[in-house]
């Protein structure tokens, strides 16, 4: 696929339009979704080039999954491109959107997906290490592709930026997340910031999932844990990648083009503002 030159030929805005179209299609589009081999990026990944999009898969240590999320997107008729990057480290973070930008000249899409709690530990007694590795992959490092993708985002003229927060963010974070339920914090204040600064012609948005069965609950969670918030949810079950997917495919597409500095929740009802 061969997207179109930033600017040109949709050089509307949709963002400032007042109709537009509202089938959530993406073709033409550009898109980065971090931490794109597992779980809800992988999803997105998969989402967003179904309805069309051009998908820059990023990828930290999961060389092998995100290869198999490219090869997906490829049997299925889309396109994409591996992106190999540490977000805790500052330099990564910007080479990852360059790297992007040399190979399909223009940024339509941002989701800013990946994150970890990195280790589960109260606040008081978590080592200096931990917290500032948390607030470095969870939030520094997205500060930064953020910062490096606004310029291409701007070009295009109708960009849109996700970021995935959590519902650690609402509740402080469950079982010793405090100090990535602190890093989403800022994700969150940085979503509204940005939501102001970038319009109209980037619109930012956030979404707070609740409980969702990707690895992170495998290396997080204990199934009994699991099976509890199970039967705490209103309806009664834990969440599915494909259905954060799905969100972030409808607030990044023109059918969302007055949602703007959102926060939403994906969370079964397990947390009702
Ligand atoms: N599952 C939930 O219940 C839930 C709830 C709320 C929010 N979230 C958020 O959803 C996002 C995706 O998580 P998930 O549930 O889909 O779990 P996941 O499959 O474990 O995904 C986490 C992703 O973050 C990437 N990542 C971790 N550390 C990184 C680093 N230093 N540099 C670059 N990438 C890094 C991982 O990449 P590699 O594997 O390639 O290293 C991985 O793709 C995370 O931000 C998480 O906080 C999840």
């Amino acid at each position: 696929m061969n997207p179109p030159a930033a600017g040109a030929p949709e050089s509307e805005n949709p963002n400032t339009a007042r109709s537009g179209r509202n089938d959530g299609d993406l073709s033409g589009r550009v898109a980065l979704v971090t931490g794109a081999g597992t779980g809800i990026g992988r999803a997105t990944a998969l989402a967003l080039a179904e309805a069309g999009a051009m998908v820059g898969v990023h990828y930290c240590r999961s060389e092998d999954a995100a290869a198999r999320t490219l090869a997906t997107i490829q049997q299925q008729g889309g396109s994409g491109v591996l992106l190999q990057g540490d977000l805790s480290i500052a330099a990564d973070c910007r080479r990852i959107v360059d790297e992007l930008a040399a190979q399909a000249k223009r940024l339509d899409i941002l989701v800013n997906n990946a994150g970890s709690p990195i280790r589960k530990v109260r606040l008081e007694d978590c080592p200096l290490e931990v917290w500032q590795q948390s607030l470095a992959t969870n939030l520094t490092g997205t500060f930064l592709v953020t910062q490096r993708a606004i310029p291409l985002l701007r070009a295009c003229g109708r960009g849109a930026i996700v970021n995935n927060l959590s519902l650690s963010v609402q509740t402080g974070g469950a079982g010793g997340a405090g100090a990535y339920a602190a890093a989403k914090g800022g994700l969150q204040v940085m979503t509204r910031t940005l939501a102001r600064e970038l319009a109209p012609e980037v619109r930012v948005n956030a979404i707070m999932p609740g409980v969702i069965e990707t690895p992170h609950h495998d290396q997080f969670t204990s199934p009994e844990r699991m099976a509890e918030y199970r039967t705490e949810t209103p309806l009664g079950r834990n969440g599915q990648a494909g259905e954060v997917a799905a969100v972030i495919r409808f607030l990044v597409s023109d059918a969302a083009r007055f949602v703007n500095g959102a926060l939403l929740d994906i969370n079964g009802g397990r947390f009702l503002r």
